[in-house]
């Protein structure tokens, strides 16, 4: 694994596409992937936020400068372009995926998108319980997997075991929302602790029910290093300078997202001892994201600005909670793809693309899937 050898795409993997351009797996031939399915917070909404009536978000996804690189107008995404989905559909040769909310006769013969800004792992009982706030229109990973039976009900009927034994399932990441709303409210570290192995239990949950319905991939990305978000680095700054890593994130949030991420894929290896049969992938957004940081100027990020939001109203951070991106008062940097954090809380689209890259180069041989990978962070899909 060389990430900084620029390698090139190979040959013999341009020869493996021309050789099965015409078969009706396409270049995938391998894998078979012929859907996708995505579920998660604003992390993952391609425009269902905004389809329901009534939502408003603090990041105001459904107006300008949201979009403005790759699509050139908002369309829901929480990003300046792309999403970490779309970049995975694009690798698999699908289209990005409609989201589930969109009834304006768009197709959703290649996969959907149930992810919602907003969403919780956890029910809305479970989080008022604890007094976490959560929003009114919250769609929690239940909801969403009420969605996709429903989904499946209405398109394949009897015969979705074979659908869904040729996709791939994109299982978050969950858990953002919930400690992001449990922090913000004033809950200390020790107690958004206990809710960890609830929400490691939920996800799990989900992916059973996965698996009956007739799922064979799934990948379960964790939560991104909270620390390094200028949300929480201006929601929970900190006089000592030792509280801060070497690029400038809180290490006590950084480390509670890798107790999260370290749970999570420990009971994932668990569950894939009992189903043998399927494939069940840690996607390490986490990872991910420490790589981009750490050879940020290799990737031509601006490493004066890594911790910043492009998009803001100014601040330290460049982020205000009363005065987000998307807002009268906020507005983006000129150079977004030089950005890692776009809005605070959501990433630019090449800092997307970048982690997508290591998602994608890590996740393609454990599905089985051969001679697509190039292993290089700089590679482009
Ligand atoms: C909410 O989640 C909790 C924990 O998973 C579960 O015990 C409870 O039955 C759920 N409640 C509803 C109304 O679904
Ligand atoms: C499945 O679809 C049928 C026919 O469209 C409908 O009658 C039934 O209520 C649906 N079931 C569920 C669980 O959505
Ligand atoms: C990086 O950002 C800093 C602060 O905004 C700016 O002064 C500098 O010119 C930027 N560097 C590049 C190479 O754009
Ligand atoms: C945040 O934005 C609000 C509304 O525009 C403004 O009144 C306030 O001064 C800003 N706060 C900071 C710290 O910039």
């Amino acid at each position: 694994m060389s990430f900084l050898s620029r390698s090139k795409f190979s040959f013999a993997s341009l020869l493996l596409i021309l050789l099965f351009h015409s078969s009706p797996c396409d270049a995938l031939t391998k894998c078979c992937i012929t859907s996708l399915f995505q579920f998660g917070d604003s992390i993952a909404d391609a425009g269902n936020v905004i389809r329901i009536p009534g939502a408003v978000t603090s990041a105001q996804s459904w107006g300008s400068p949201y979009g403005e690189t790759f699509f050139h107008k908002p369309t829901g995404r929480f990003s300046d372009g792309r999403i970490i989905a779309d970049y995975i559909a694009s690798s698999l040769n699908l289209p990005f995926l409609n989201p589930y909310l969109d009834k304006s006769g768009v197709s959703f013969s290649q996969g959907v998108n149930f992810g919602v800004a907003g969403a919780t792992a956890m029910n809305n009982s479970f989080l008022a319980k604890r007094n976490v706030a959560v929003v009114p229109y919250n769609v929690p990973l239940p909801s969403q997997l009420e969605w996709f039976k429903s989904h499946l009900n209405s398109t394949c009927g009897f015969n979705c075991a074979r659908t869904l034994q040729n996709s791939l399932v994109v299982l978050g990441e969950f858990g953002g929302v919930d400690y992001w709303n449990s922090f913000a409210g004033n809950k200390g570290d020790p107690e958004v602790r206990t809710y960890v192995p609830f929400i490691i239990d939920g996800i799990l949950s989900a992916i059973r029910e996965l698996i009956q319905l007739g799922s064979t991939r799934i990948l379960v990305p964790g939560v991104f290093p909270f620390g390094c978000l200028s949300a929480y680095l201006t929601r929970f700054p900190n006089k000592n300078p030792n509280a801060y890593d070497q690029f400038g994130c809180l290490r006590s949030y950084n480390n509670f997202a890798t107790y999260h991420n370290t749970k999570l894929k420990g009971a994932l290896e668990n569950l894939q001892c009992e189903f043998p049969r399927v494939k069940i992938v840690y996607g390490d957004y986490y990872g991910a994201f420490r790589l981009i940081f750490r050879y940020a100027p290799w990737l031509g990020f601006n490493t004066s600005t890594l911790v910043s939001a492009c998009c803001g109203a100014g601040g330290p951070y460049n982020f205000n909670f009363s005065a987000g991106c998307g807002s009268s008062s906020a507005k983006a940097c000129p150079n977004p793809s030089q950005y890692v954090n776009w809005d605070g809380l959501h990433l630019t689209d090449e800092a997307y693309h970048r982690i997508s890259n290591v998602i994608i180069n890590n996740m393609f041989p454990k599905f089985g899937c051969y001679g697509l990978g190039n292993s290089s962070v700089l590679s482009s899909y």
